[in-house]
């Protein structure tokens, strides 16, 4: 594992987007795993510069993401499709239809799960997966748990992640209580797993996640097993 702490959230940005953006170069078709939330904001900035500067080009590129709250669809500006549309994929040029995220609004999640599986199967796994960390310690949304969870699949919410995630709702009562994620087999299939996480409050769990024992408690701590990770962490 490569540990790597930086004092800037904007350091963080840039190692992150160094290292999309290197992926991208020596393969141009590779298969991105992107991520949602707050963390991974300034390194799609990044992205979408170089790519307005013409350093990065996304149009071969396909990208399958983590995860999607179930009942919203993406024109909800809650939704993750949303964020992704919003936040990277309207601002660079790579092709919509080859953009992924699980559909939370599927009759059938079970099925839907397996599709999505199916589907990073079929297009030749992750290249390079990139995470966030919940203050729980979960990637994707993967919860403390008893045992780490292998395949895509529908997941109840921890009173604490509907927490943290309602500062982005007008109220914690409008925040999904479940979700649909990619599960543990798929990201740790990925060939490389970036994980970036900022500020004074996330250090315990990345410490305990990356230092601490392999836990289904402390989800991310599996990565400790995957070959190849990279950790950004910054303070601020
Ligand atoms: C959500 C997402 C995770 C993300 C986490 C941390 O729950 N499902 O993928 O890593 O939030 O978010 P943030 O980066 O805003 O701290």
């Amino acid at each position: 594992m490569k540990y790597i702490v930086v004092n800037t959230y904007e350091e963080l940005s840039n190692k992150a987007a160094d290292l999309i953006a290197a992926q991208i170069l020596v393969k141009p078709n590779c298969v991105l795993g992107l991520a949602t939330g707050s963390s991974p904001v300034g390194t799609y900035q990044r992205l979408i510069a170089d790519n307005k500067a013409g350093k990065i080009d996304f149009s071969t590129v396909t990208s399958v993401n983590l995860d999607e709250y179930v009942g919203l669809d993406g024109s909800n500006d809650q939704s993750y499709r949303y964020f992704m549309n919003d936040n990277l994929f309207d601002h660079v040029n790579i092709d919509k239809a080859k953009t992924f995220v699980p559909n939370g609004c599927a009759a059938d999640l079970a099925a839907e799960g397996k599709a999505y599986d199916e589907m990073i199967k079929e297009l030749g796994g992750i290249d390079l997966q990139l995470l966030g960390i919940g203050l729980d310690g979960h990637i994707g949304f993967n919860e403390p748990d008893s045992v780490f969870t292998g395949p895509t699949h529908e997941v109840k919410l921890d009173e604490s992640t509907i927490e943290a995630n309602a500062r982005f709702f007008q109220s914690k009562e409008e925040v999904p209580t479940t979700a649909i994620t990619m599960g543990m087999l798929s990201i740790m299939q990925a060939k490389k797993v970036l994980l970036i996480a900022n500020g004074a409050k996330k250090k315990a769990i990345v410490e305990k996640a990356f230092f601490g024992p392999i836990d289904p408690q402390v989800p991310a701590s599996i990565l400790q097993l995957h070959p190849d990770v990279t950790v950004i962490f910054s303070e601020n």
